[in-house]
């Protein structure tokens, strides 16, 4: 496990692109977008790698008070055997060491492996109505 390097974007992209409907990316996640959050929060984008192959990814943002944890994806053939769990691990001891109390993350109700996964890490679904609006 170690933090992204700009050259494993295509595997990255590879990873989500094959993940299933849990994954859901829009034009921010294009290679600028990407780059952007890249250069914010660094030490929030994990990968996991097996020899040369990026089987696994997860980032976060921090914006000084709370975190909002994204696209956490393991390649299907690797799943189940706790890549996504150490992760999970690694980013939540990372936004705890710069003072995060507290995160949210996004799934949808249909998603029941990643609701069973992050119940089993401690996360709770929480009673609230997500909005968005779209600025560009
Ligand atoms: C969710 C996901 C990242 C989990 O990754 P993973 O590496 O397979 O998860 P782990 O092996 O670390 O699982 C940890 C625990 O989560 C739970 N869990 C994981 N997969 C599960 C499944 N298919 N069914 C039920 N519980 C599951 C279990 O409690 C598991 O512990 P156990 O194996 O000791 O029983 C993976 O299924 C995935 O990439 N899904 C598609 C993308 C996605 O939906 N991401 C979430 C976006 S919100």
């Amino acid at each position: 496990m170690r933090e992204f390097r700009w050259e494993d974007l295509p595997q990255v992209r590879a990873v989500w692109d094959t993940a299933g409907p849990g994954i859901h990316l829009d034009s921010s996640d294009e290679a600028e977008g990407l780059r952007r959050k890249w250069e914010h929060d660094p030490d929030l984008f994990l990968v996991a790698q097996a020899d040369t192959q990026i089987i696994g990814v997860v980032l976060a943002g921090f914006d000084g008070r709370r975190a909002i944890v994204y696209h956490l994806a393991v390649l299907e053939a690797w799943r189940r055997r706790g890549i996504g769990r150490r992760l999970m691990i690694e980013l939540e001891s990372r936004l705890r060491a710069r003072g995060c109390p507290k995160s949210y993350l996004i799934a949808t109700p249909d998603n029941q492996v990643a609701l069973a996964f992050y119940r089993d890490l401690g996360w709770e679904v929480m009673d609230m109505v997500l909005m968005g609006k779209r600025f560009t």
